[in-house]
């Protein structure tokens, strides 16, 4: 069997990720400092699995528990979920995204050459794209982050790429999510955001499950058909199913050594603010309180991914609609309104 090493295993995306890499018959290993999540996802994604994924507590940072794990664990492939992904706190802690991300991120590439692991899996993000001109985004869109979050998520592109280029053996892949929501149709596993969800999805679900107040609708001036902006929402199974084609891609013959493809993950379909409100009341089946607010600084007007590369090379497509997103967030919400706690 092919053991595959997930770092942020424990986390959001990566507990579905984990879930359908052993749906897919891949050992896991996760390797998770358990900061932004609970050893309850793994848990629970051992009960709807056939297989168990081994848990192991660190750091990214922790040059000498990557070394033991490397050596207790024959690792084929890693994915590098491991993370901080709050834009605003980076932008007021600059220097912990730096060292989480950038270095974490080395010192887990040393610890790969270190050991002959040589296929990495990155979890980037759409927001390493600048202005765009054409939309949807294809990969070859210029970038140009605008915060520490996305500069770091570049970073890592360049150091992993760069490394790949020269690694014999080595060969590599970028995934450039859209925006990741909804949940497993279990409703078991989800997203659990610690503190005040600065998100459009698990906000709506705090105000559904009466948490919250009302929802703001930041921006209603917004040059849309209704106003306010449009993204590209992509279901958390969706996304986890393209990691496992870009696992299998990297293990068969396609792959080309020295090479770090990037593939945008999105729907290519665009909802907006509005929209994802509707879609959420007609998924509850009630009213959800929502107002016009200022618009959020920093907001771009429209983002959504074009989607052909990942067809193409992966054979991947989303399947799951705006609807099925928002009946899946729900379930895992209403089941789970404190998360895991
Ligand atoms: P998450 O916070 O739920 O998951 C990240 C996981 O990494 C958590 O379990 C956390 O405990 C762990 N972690 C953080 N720092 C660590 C460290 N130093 N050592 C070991 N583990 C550490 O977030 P998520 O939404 O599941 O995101 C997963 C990845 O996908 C991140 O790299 C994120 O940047 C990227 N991404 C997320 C989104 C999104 O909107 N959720 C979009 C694009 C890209
Ligand atoms: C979506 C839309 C808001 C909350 C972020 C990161 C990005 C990536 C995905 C990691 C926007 C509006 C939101 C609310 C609202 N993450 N909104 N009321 O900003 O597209 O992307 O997550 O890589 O890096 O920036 O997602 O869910 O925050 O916002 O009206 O309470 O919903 O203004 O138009 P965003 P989001």
């Amino acid at each position: 069997m092919v053991k595959i090493l997930a770092t942020g295993g424990a986390g959001f995306i990566g507990s579905h990720v984990v879930l359908e890499l052993l749906n897919s018959g891949y050992e896991v290993v996760v390797f998770d400092n358990l900061s932004n999540s609970s050893r309850a996802s793994i848990e629970r994604v051992a009960r709807l699995t056939n297989g168990t994924p081994e848990f192991v507590e660190g750091d990214i940072r922790d040059a000498a528990a990557l070394d033991a794990l490397f050596k207790a664990h024959d690792i084929t492939a890693v994915i590098h979920l491991a993370g901080l992904k709050a834009v605003g706190e980076s932008v007021a802690h600059p220097e912990q995204y730096y060292d989480v991300n950038v270095a974490g991120s080395t010192t887990l590439f040393n610890a790969m050459l270190r050991h002959g692991v040589k296929h990495g899996v990155f979890s980037s993000s759409a927001t390493v794209y600048g202005e765009a001109e054409v939309m949807p985004m294809p990969e070859t869109t210029p970038t140009g982050p605008v915060n520490p979050y996305g500069k770091t998520k570049l970073m890592i592109e360049q150091i992993l790429t760069d490394i790949t280029s020269i690694g014999p053996g080595w060969r590599s892949m970028i995934l450039r999510y859209f925006n990741p929501v909804g949940a497993h149709k279990s409703g078991q596993i989800g997203e659990d955001p610690l503190g005040f969800p600065d998100n459009l999805f698990p906000f709506i679900a705090q105000v559904a499950t009466g948490r919250r107040a009302v929802l703001n609708i930041f921006g209603d001036d917004y040059p849309t058909p209704d106003g306010t902006a449009i993204r590209d929402y992509i279901h958390v199974m969706d996304l986890a199913r393209g990691h496992v084609l870009a696992i299998d891609y990297l293990l068969s013959d396609k792959a080309v050594d020295n090479e770090t493809p990037v593939v945008n993950l999105g729907t290519g379909k665009g909802s907006s603010v509005k929209e994802v409100h509707a879609a959420w009341e007609a998924a509850c089946g009630f009213d959800i309180p929502a107002q016009i607010a200022p618009r959020r600084a920093g907001d771009v007007t429209i983002y959504c991914a074009d989607a052909a590369k990942a067809k193409e090379m992966l054979g991947w497509e989303a399947e799951f609609d705006l609807a099925k997103m928002c009946e899946d967030h729900w379930r895992w919400q209403k089941g789970n309104p404190e998360g895991y706690r």
